[in-house]
């Protein structure tokens, strides 16, 4: 109650004070973005697998909005800048300062007062990247499945475009681009947009890229190593190394169907063909949605199809996320929430409501997790988390997503469903590449109840349904929803009857067989709720019933190993453990693991973490430091 009046307050104030209404507010940025607008930019770069950096030029063309300029201020983080020009061949003064070590850099050009008051200023920025680039992977032959050439890809979102080239680095600012690759001629590179050029001559790759959809800088994606890409529908490919490519192939020779079941839902697709690049292990999330580009975790093709969830949720990304953008990270649920939102809507239309249910069942469980880790009443477990100058990233969790999705479906509840699917197309013709934050949605949703409805309905629909508590508060939502379905049930009933050790073991496997990848995975979060009551011997014997420790999918083994470390089981779960961790990169696998390591034997997890390290992204590591060092970095 307090919080949410005081974070009215705060809101009500920032509006009286910006006055204008396109003043932009993203807390972590350092660009000037009151002031200056970047509308294009031309990156140009050599990437260079000898030394693991970019090096080359951006180009950013900037349209002032002030009534003159004195500095203009861009993202960077670790980049060796060199010199920046203007279209006139003009040379800028520029410094580079370190304000905050959780959100990077500040790169300042003095702008003099004679051209204080140019229109446009083309800044061509020389510079190159760090090799420890937060945002960029660089991988050894050996950690590819060809084991010939190097591989490197870039993961942006949330705040680490900064660290490939200088930007105004907030989801608040929109632009085209264009992207010109060099590399060695082995080398196959792809970028989030369309491909115009592809040459190579005896000594190197050239390629061109270019996004004509105006789009956030976290976008921006590259890919480098040895790539092939199949068509597998009219505008469906997939794209992987070529010892991957077939069982690709096949895991998503549904693709299309996705693609046009959420374009069913929602409005055409916009942005012309849709690519799908299965990345090495160790991509630190399921899925990445550059747009033209989406980037995949392989524990998303476990070769029995059981993971295209990730493949649908990116998909629907290329709505909600891609054209209409949160406009900082406090707003980040307003992208993953409708992104879930459509994604089990197309589910449903796909698999089923009971499957949809169940997947909306399992990972609100992981929600209350995370709502727990934070704490029920963290800033962070509510659906609009303040921040004080942390990394944004230190606010992510499935919160935005579930609890987001959970409001929408709400929402839905209260006007139905036509009404509802009504709205969330008005939404994208309105919204589309725009950015927005959360008031922009209410304010929305308001008038549109207002215009379907008559005065009296709007008005009992309007005073049913709790904004603030929604959206402000922290902690579970404050309207419980109705997921239960049999199956959900039969689940959690056989859990409880291994806990309580009634069951009957041939049934037993017969009815988990049963079970989808989610089913087992409610199944194996009943344990672990009650782990208090799974001792080694328990764990053991429910492993010898079920198998479960050799099943295929990462989703049902992350959880596994939680149950069979925190009980135990067998005294070595910490070698399956380390293979796991070790073979597959996904966050969402790998930290539950090290956490149930960390509590039970700190100095092994550490060890274990140390002798993989340069096994995973740079993101991966920061966040498993964080939690196994708690490295909290405070700011200021
Ligand atoms: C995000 O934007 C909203 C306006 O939409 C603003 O009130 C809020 O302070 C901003 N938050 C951050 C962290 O920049
Ligand atoms: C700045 O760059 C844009 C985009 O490349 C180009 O269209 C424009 O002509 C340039 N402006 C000037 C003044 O050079
Ligand atoms: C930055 O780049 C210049 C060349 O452009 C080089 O001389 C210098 O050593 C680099 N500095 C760092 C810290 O890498
Ligand atoms: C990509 O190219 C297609 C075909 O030329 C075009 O329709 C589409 O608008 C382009 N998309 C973007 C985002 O530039
Ligand atoms: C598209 O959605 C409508 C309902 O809105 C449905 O009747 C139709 O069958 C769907 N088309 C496809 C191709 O799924
Ligand atoms: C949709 O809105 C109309 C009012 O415009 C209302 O009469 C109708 O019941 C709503 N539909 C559903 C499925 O609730
Ligand atoms: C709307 O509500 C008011 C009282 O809240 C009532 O007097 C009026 O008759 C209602 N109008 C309709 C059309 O139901
Ligand atoms: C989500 O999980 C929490 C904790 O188990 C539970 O209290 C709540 O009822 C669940 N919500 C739904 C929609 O199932
Ligand atoms: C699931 O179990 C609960 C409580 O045991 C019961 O109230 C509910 O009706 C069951 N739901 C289904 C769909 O069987
Ligand atoms: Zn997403």
């Amino acid at each position: 109650m307090n919080m949410t009046s005081r974070v009215l307050l705060i809101l009500s104030s920032l509006l009286l004070l910006s006055g204008t209404a396109s003043a932009f507010y993203d807390d972590a940025t350092f660009a000037n973005i009151n002031e200056i607008v970047t509308e294009h930019f031309e990156l140009d770069i050599f990437i260079d697998f000898t030394r693991n950096v970019f090096s080359g030029t951006n180009t950013l063309s900037m349209r002032r909005t002030a009534d003159f300029l004195d500095v203009v201020t861009l993202d960077v983080w670790d980049l060796n800048v060199s010199k920046i020009i203007d279209q006139n061949g003009r040379d800028y003064k520029f410094e580079i300062d370190d304000p905050n070590p959780n959100l990077g850099q500040r790169l300042i050009i003095t702008i003099p007062e004679e051209v204080s008051e140019l229109e446009v200023y083309n800044f061509t920025i020389s510079y190159e990247t760090s090799p420890t680039a937060e945002a960029i992977s660089w991988l050894t032959p050996e950690q590819t499945s060809g084991k010939e050439i190097p591989y490197m890809f870039t993961q942006s979102e949330s705040i680490f475009a900064r660290s490939l080239a200088p930007f105004q680095d907030t989801p608040s600012i929109k632009t085209t681009y264009v992207v010109k690759t060099t590399t060695n001629p082995e080398f196959v590179t792809r970028v989030s947009g369309n491909m115009t050029y592809d040459y190579t001559d005896c000594t190197s790759r050239y390629s061109t890229f270019e996004m004509n959809i105006p789009v956030q800088s976290y976008l921006l994606a590259i890919a480098s190593g040895n790539l092939v890409e199949r068509r597998i529908g009219e505008r469906t490919f997939v794209i992987t190394e070529p010892e991957e490519i077939e069982k690709v192939e096949n895991e998503f020779a549904q693709l299309e169907d996705f693609l046009i079941q959420a374009e069913n839902i929602t409005i055409p697709y916009e942005w012309g063909e849709y690519k799908l690049l299965i990345l090495p292990p160790s991509f630190p999330f399921g899925g990445m949605e550059n747009p033209l580009l989406t980037f995949a975790s392989p524990a998303i093709v476990p070769g029995d199809k059981s993971s295209v969830d990730v493949a649908i949720h990116e998909i629907a990304h290329s709505w909600f996320g891609n054209l209409v953008t949160n406009n900082n990270w406090t707003n980040f649920w307003l992208n993953e929430g409708f992104t879930v939102f459509l994604e089990r809507r197309a589910v449903r239309n796909i698999f089923g409501e009971d499957y949809m249910k169940v997947t909306a069942k399992l990972e609100n469980q992981s929600m209350y997790y995370d709502m727990l880790d934070y704490g029920l009443d963290h800033t962070f477990s509510s659906l609009y988390p303040i921040f004080h100058g942390e990394n944004p990233d230190d606010a992510f969790s499935e919160i935005p997503y579930e609890k987001g999705f959970q409001f929408l479906y709400y929402l839905e509840t209260v006007i139905g469903e036509e009404n509802f699917t009504e709205f969330l197309r008005k939404y994208l013709a309105k919204f589309s590449q725009e950015s927005i934050g959360t008031v922009d949605f209410i304010n929305y949703f308001t008038s549109f109840v207002t215009e379907t409805f008559s005065e009296n309905e709007s008005r009992d629909i309007l005073e049913e349904i709790d904004f603030d508590t929604w959206i402000y508060a922290p902690g579970l939502p404050p309207v419980t929803l109705d997921f239960e379905t049999e199956e959900y049930n039969q689940s959690i009933e056989l859990a409880q009857n291994f806990l309580d050790g009634t069951v009957d073991k041939e049934a037993a496997l017969k009815l988990y067989l049963s079970f989808s990848v989610n089913l087992k995975g409610l199944f194996i979060s009943h344990l672990i709720d009650n782990i208090e009551e799974v001792d080694e011997d328990k764990a053991s014997y429910i492993d010898n019933t079920l198998h479960i420790s050799s099943e295929i999918n990462g989703e049902i083994i992350y959880r596994w190993l939680q149950v069979a470390i925190r009980s135990g089981q067998l005294g070595s779960p910490f070698t399956s453990a380390e293979e796991f961790v070790s073979s597959i990169g996904r966050q969402k696998f790998v930290m539950p693991v090290y956490m149930a390591m960390k509590d039970i034997d700190i100095a092994k997890a550490k060890e274990i973490f140390e002798r993989h390290r340069d096994f995973y992204h740079p993101l991966t590591v920061t966040a498993i430091e964080k939690k196994l060092y708690n490295e909290i970095m405070i700011s200021e």
